[in-house]
């Protein structure tokens, strides 16, 4: 089978360019500070979800050996999907597969995982596919009537948003974004970044929690507790565990592995050079200023009233 070149060229992924990846231009949009964005079913996307890819992702025929992990950005999906590929793999990396990114799929993006149908089709079980979409926006189309396995990470939302402003500041698939960080925090704040609003993206699976092929986790519950969470996730996807495989799995996935390791450090995306930045919890006590962070905290109890969210903001 013909492979695109990104899949070939895997030292040399190359910057996001509209003219390229991106269709449907005549919608894409530019904010301030030059922020590039689309607007999907009224929620901002990077513009290589394309109305196409997005449309492609959500007809998916899954199988139930299929698992689909998803997140809001930056809340640490890249470790969880290291994590899965070693699950399904007896804990090493697959002898056939030369990086994390080639070991998933990431159907609505026309960027750095393009698939196409007979690709996907082709791929043996049991199949990884990454996601950030919220519920309503799923891979494969409503998760709850679909045999696919969902699990779902969220992350703080204030080392969310500044993990988040890193990311984006500067690089091409966001138009090059230029703004200070006060700014970042405010359209981060009002909904306005790539994939929505957290709040929105986090209750939107958090509702459906209890559904049998959905698992939802936190990323400071990994950090805290690392292998009794994968035990859950083993739980979940129905894999014995033994000792030493939890073992295995837990050196591996360390930031500090996971940021040297060729497999799994991203190098390969040019501008993912700084994607391992600190892997902390609460880091974002080096980034808000006093004033923002009451306001965050005013802003988060006032969007957490019923009190779903069960993070401490500290
Ligand atoms: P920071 O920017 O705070 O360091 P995602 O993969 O969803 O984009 O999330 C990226 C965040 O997860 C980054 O957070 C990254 O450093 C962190 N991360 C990646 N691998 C990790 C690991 N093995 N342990 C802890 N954090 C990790």
């Amino acid at each position: 089978m013909d492979l695109p070149k990104q899949l070939n060229d895997k030292f040399s992924i190359g910057e996001y360019s509209d003219g390229i990846h991106a269709d449907d231009l005549e919608n894409l949009k530019t904010g301030e500070y030059g922020y590039r964005y689309r607007l999907l079913e009224n929620v901002v996307m990077p513009p290589y979800i394309t109305p196409e890819k997005y449309q492609f992702s959500r007809t998916i025929q899954t199988r139930d050996s299929d698992i689909c992990y998803t997140s809001y950005p930056k809340s640490g999906s890249t470790w969880l999907a290291y994590i899965l590929v070693l699950i399904v793999n007896n804990g090493e990396i697959p002898a056939c597969k030369d990086t994390l990114r080639n070991s998933l799929h990431w159907v609505a993006s026309s960027w750095t995982y393009p698939r196409s149908q007979a690709e996907l089709e082709a791929t043996p079980s049991p199949r990884i596919f990454k996601s950030h979409m919220p519920y309503q926006m799923a891979l494969g189309g409503d998760p709850i009537k679909n045999p696919c396995k969902y699990i779902y990470i969220a992350r703080n939302p204030k080392d969310v948003a500044v993990s988040y402003y890193y990311f984006e500041r500067e690089k091409s698939w966001s138009g090059y974004y230029s703004g200070p960080w006060d700014h970042w925090l405010k359209i981060f704040m009002e909904g306005n970044v790539q994939r929505g609003s957290w709040f929105d993206h986090v209750l939107s699976w958090w509702q459906h929690r209890d559904a049998d092929n959905i698992l939802f986790l936190r990323y400071e519950d990994l950090k805290a507790n690392f292998k009794q969470e994968l035990r859950k996730i083993m739980t979940f996807l129905g894999y014995e565990q033994h000792d030493d495989m939890i073992t295995k799995i837990a050196e591996k996935t360390t930031f500090e592995n996971m940021q040297k390791d060729n497999f799994s450090n991203m190098h390969e995306i040019k501008e993912f050079h700084s994607f391992f930045r600190k892997g902390k919890v609460r880091s974002w006590k080096e980034q808000f200023e006093e004033d923002q962070c009451l306001a965050f905290n005013e802003f988060y109890e006032k969007k957490n009233e019923r009190h779903w969210t069960q993070f401490d903001l500290g």
